[in-house]
């Protein structure tokens, strides 16, 4: 079976303030080793770059220039993809992601499953509100029900493709093959595996490496 992984890099961080996913981590780039750790599962790697940056040294096999939005990124690398049975798409801002994880998602991809994320369950009580100069709260969420969702994400090929058909756009891969009513599985996620957002998400990060 072939797995092909695809690293996206090509946001513009802009809650960041920087090019987060280059910022150096221990010895690698935040992107370099969210490489490293897809290459795990994967035969090939491929970096989805900002327009005009160099990627060639974070160590993937190949790098795709990717779009305005995340999902056009994950379509620029798709439409170079010859021959896969799977494809892994990562964000190249969760480092931390384990191979355990990339391993897990990789195997609940089953017969009869187009795809499968990581998700946590949430410990906070969730509310609707409506945003204005203050913020009214609607109505309280049943928690039970709701799950927060993380890369890396496995799709079997076609499936992914045919969800990307339609050009949407949404945060993750995932929201484009449930409209179209493919079974997608949750696998545990993991706490560690953080976003890189904010930068108090970096603040956090360099407390975890000292
Ligand atoms: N990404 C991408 N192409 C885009 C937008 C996002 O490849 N047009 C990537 C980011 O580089 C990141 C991942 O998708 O690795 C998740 O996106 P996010 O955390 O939102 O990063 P940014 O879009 O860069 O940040 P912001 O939304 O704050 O600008
Ligand atoms: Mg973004």
């Amino acid at each position: 079976m072939r797995v092909c992984a695809v690293v996206v890099a090509a946001g513009r961080g802009e809650r960041f303030g920087a090019l987060k996913q280059f910022l150096p981590l221990g010895e690698h780039t935040v992107a370099a080793t969210s490489v490293r750790v897809a290459r795990c599962v994967a035969s090939e790697v491929i970096l989805v770059v900002p327009e005009g940056y160099d990627g060639n040294g974070e160590g993937a096999d190949r790098t795709v220039t990717g779009g305005a939005t995340r999902s056009e990124s994950v379509r620029n690398a798709l439409v170079t993809i010859g021959d896969a049975d799977i494809v892994v798409i990562h964000d190249a801002a969760r480092p931390f992601a384990s191979e355990i994880l990339f391993h897990a998602v990789v195997d609940a991809v089953v017969d009869g499953v187009a795809g499968a994320v990581p998700a946590l369950e949430l410990s906070d009580t969730v509310k609707r509100v409506q945003r204005g100069s203050s913020w009214r709260i609607i109505e309280t969420l049943d928690r039970s029900e709701l799950v927060t969702v993380q890369t890396p994400q496995a799709f079997r090929f076609d499936d992914l493709q045919r969800a990307h058909a339609q050009h949407g756009a949404a945060t993750d891969d995932a929201a484009l093959l449930e409209v179209l009513g493919a079974v997608v599985l949750a696998v545990p996620g993991e706490t560690s595996n953080i976003k890189i957002t904010t930068p108090d998400d970096w603040a956090r990060v360099s407390e975890k490496e000292k």
